[in-house]
């Protein structure tokens, strides 16, 4: 497909990026991994919310001290963009904020900056991240209901949930039901792994894109932390389609808000 046609159906696909209802189906490549994420939810918190990460082939997605720059290749930068144009909202743990500095704009292809949400239970981040700087797009510092300091954190704007009295953390269907009402329903997740295996663990992801990167590294922070599973069968098994990212591949993951069975209550 020449980059004429590609950029005519990611326009197509941008033009669905709103509350406005699916016209014809879409077809091409990129119609076939993104258009799902564009259905309407079918969760009861209103959300569609897709999870991410990039990582070796031993399943790391940082070395030990927190450098991740870069595992995937070009195309999983520019996918991770493409993610980040196509949600209302891009979430992060703590850790992403502490060690990388993100600043989560579209800025690798065509579309919108999303809302960054940071994921920050006890408040531990200072003001000094380029993600709640002002002059960007807005940003949700979001934090447990009990923990203490002003209602902004430099230019963001503090929300408090409630704690998850069993995961800890917070409460993601509560999280999601928030951005829902804040006219933000398609949530893209994008790391780091504590954070991806935490909606994981809730049941909270619709869809699951893991870049596997043609590296080995034999340490470092793992992508996907789960309570100790007993037997192969406890595993969350299911169907992928693979895309080729040259170098990496792509695994997209319809997950439909599965639970593995290692974190049902
Ligand atoms: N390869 C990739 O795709 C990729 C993507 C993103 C980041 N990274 C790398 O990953 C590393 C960071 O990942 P990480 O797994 O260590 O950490 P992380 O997921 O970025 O952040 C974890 C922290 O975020 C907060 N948090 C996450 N989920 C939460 C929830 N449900 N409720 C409340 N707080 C929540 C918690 O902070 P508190 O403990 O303070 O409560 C938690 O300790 C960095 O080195 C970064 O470079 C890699």
């Amino acid at each position: 497909m020449d980059g004429l046609a590609i950029e005519t159906e990611w326009g197509a696909l941008l033009a669905r990026r709103g509350a406005a209802p699916p016209g014809r189906p879409l077809a091409g490549p990129l119609a076939a991994l993104f258009a799902p994420l564009l259905a309407p939810p079918s969760a009861a918190d209103g959300c569609v919310v897709v999870g991410r990460l990039a990582q070796t082939l031993d399943g790391r997605i940082a070395t030990l001290s927190g450098s991740s720059q870069w595992i995937g290749g070009r195309g999983d930068i520019l996918h991770t963009h493409r993610l980040r144009a196509l949600c209302h909202a891009v979430v992060v743990g703590a850790g992403t904020v502490r060690h990388d500095d993100p600043l989560l704009t579209t800025r690798e292809c065509e579309g919108p900056d999303p809302v960054r949400v940071v994921l920050d239970t006890d408040r531990r981040l200072g003001p000094d991240r380029r993600v709640f700087a002002a002059g960007g797009p807005p940003t949700l510092l979001v934090c447990a209901e009990d923990a203490p300091g002003p209602d902004r954190l430099g230019a963001a704007e503090v929300v408090r949930l409630p704690r998850d009295p069993v995961a800890g953390g917070l409460l993601l269907p509560a999280l999601l039901r928030f951005l829902a009402s804040r006219g933000l329903p398609r949530v893209f997740v994008e790391g780091g792994g504590v954070t991806v295996s935490r909606f994981l663990a809730a049941g909270c992801l619709d869809r699951l894109h893991v870049t596997v990167a043609p590296v080995l590294l034999g340490s470092g922070i793992p992508a996907f932390t789960l309570p100790e599973a007993a037997r192969i069968a406890d595993g969350l098994r299911f169907r992928w389609t693979p895309y080729a990212l040259d170098p990496d591949v792509l695994f997209d993951i319809a997950l439909d808000r599965a639970r593995p069975a290692v974190c049902a209550v």
